[in-house]
């Protein structure tokens, strides 16, 4: 894989990053609009894989106050998060990493959690991802694992009152709500 580059997100490959998203994640579950505006923000890292000039895989990293961080991803589960986030501050969340199909299964995902984790782990005090369970297989386990998170708990149906207000298709459910499990992992930093 010589041709391998990894670089913040541009405009002109967004929808590229939005069909990788559709097939892999679900229909609808991310959109032109959320990526454009992250794009302005200053705490919001979108990492793209290009691979030979094609977009291949992205990583998608927020840095969040915690109270921030519960409001926007942790409502329906917010003791859970609460007591595991009770001692921290800056929460370094990873949002997404998608690698494209014909190329998973060769280290990419491996090399987006080194990346993004290597450059954005000083901006925080915890790292978390919620890892999705898809047909009983949670493919991001071993990799964040790999690089020092653990495992917290497994919330069941964790995407299923978010699939029913946003109104995406989840690719594995394929209908919603989405009712896939979801495991949440920890890293302390610092
Ligand atoms: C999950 C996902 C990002 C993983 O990406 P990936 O690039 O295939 O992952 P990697 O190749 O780095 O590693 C995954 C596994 O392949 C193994 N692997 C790495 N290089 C390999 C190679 N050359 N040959 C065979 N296997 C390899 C890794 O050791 C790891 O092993 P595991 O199956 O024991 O976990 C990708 O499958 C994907 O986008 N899936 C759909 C969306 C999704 O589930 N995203 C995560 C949401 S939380
Ligand atoms: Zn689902």
């Amino acid at each position: 894989m010589k041709e391998i580059i990894f670089q913040p997100l541009k405009e002109e490959n967004i929808s590229a990053i939005v069909a990788l998203a559709n097939h892999e994640l679900g229909t609808h579950y991310l959109c032109e609009e959320t990526l454009k505006n992250y794009l302005q923000l200053d705490n919001t890292y979108c990492i793209q894989v290009v691979l030979n000039k094609e977009t291949v895989g992205f990583s998608m990293v927020r840095v969040l106050p915690k109270k921030d961080f519960i409001m926007q991803y942790a409502v329906t589960h917010k003791n859970i998060f609460e007591d595991l986030l009770k001692n921290s501050n800056t929460i370094l969340y990873r949002a997404h990493t998608v690698v494209s199909k014909e190329f998973q299964k060769r280290g990419i995902a491996n090399l987006l959690v080194k990346f993004t984790q290597e450059k954005y782990e000083s901006l925080a005090d915890t790292a978390l991802s919620v890892a999705w369970v898809k047909n009983k297989q949670c493919s991001m386990e071993n990799v964040l694992v790999k690089y020092g998170f653990y495992l917290h708990t497994e919330i069941k149906k964790y995407w299923k009152e978010d699939s029913l207000q946003k109104k995406y298709y989840c690719a594995a459910c394929k209908k919603i709500p989405c009712i896939c499990n979801a495991k949440v992992f920890v890293k302390r930093l610092g």
